[in-house]
């Protein structure tokens, strides 16, 4: 079973990023333990002057959390043109320590429009050293047209888009 670190960039309990995490976690059941990181929210604000060797505890417990994966998989929803700054908070706690590195990731960003997120993401989470090739990321436009009333993930095209980008990440952590 490969250990798969699934985070969320939006923190709202009706999360359409968070439902595609939950559909995902349940397709790949049989072969990847998924965990889901529920606490970004709640790392402090980013500051160097406490990015030392004895970091915030919940600093300690991402870092950890990314290290021992073997893939992680990022689903966030784009703010303001950008990607959530609770995501970028957790993100930018990493790259002093290098949790990232050759890491194999996908990235699903699943917004209204969404291209400048996914855009500014894919470019932060390959700077920081990570395995992101284009066949791991995914951008669905429109999210919220795809759910019904029970938020329940309806739209099968985007079923299938996700269904081969997993196969390609499923690819990316067996060769990683
Ligand atoms: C503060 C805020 C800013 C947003 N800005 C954008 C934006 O720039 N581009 C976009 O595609 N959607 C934007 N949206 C809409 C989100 O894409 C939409 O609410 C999406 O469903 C949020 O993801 P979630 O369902 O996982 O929470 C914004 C939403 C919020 C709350």
């Amino acid at each position: 079973m490969k250990k798969i670190l699934a985070i969320s960039g939006s923190t709202r309990k009706q999360s359409s990023n968070l439902t595609i995490i939950k559909k995902i976690q349940e397709l790949t059941a049989d072969n990847w333990e998924m965990t889901i990181c529920d606490y970004p929210e709640l790392l402090p604000h980013y500051n160097p002057d406490l990015d030392t060797e004895v970091a915030p505890e919940l600093v300690n417990a991402f870092r950890k959390a990314v290290s021992e994966s073997d893939g992680v998989l990022i689903c966030t929803p784009e703010y303001a043109m950008g990607i959530p700054g609770t995501l970028k908070n957790a993100l930018d706690w990493t790259v002093s320590v290098g949790s990232f590195s050759q890491k194999a990731v996908a990235v699903i960003t699943a917004s209204s429009l969404g291209e400048k997120a996914h855009e500014s993401l894919i470019g932060t989470i390959r700077i920081i050293d990570a395995k992101l090739p284009d066949e791991t990321t995914l951008l669905i436009s429109n999210i919220r047209t795809k759910f019904d009333a029970n938020g329940t993930l309806i739209d099968m095209d985007t079923l299938a888009r996700i269904t081969t980008t997993l196969q390609h990440f499923g690819r990316l952590l067996t060769t990683s």
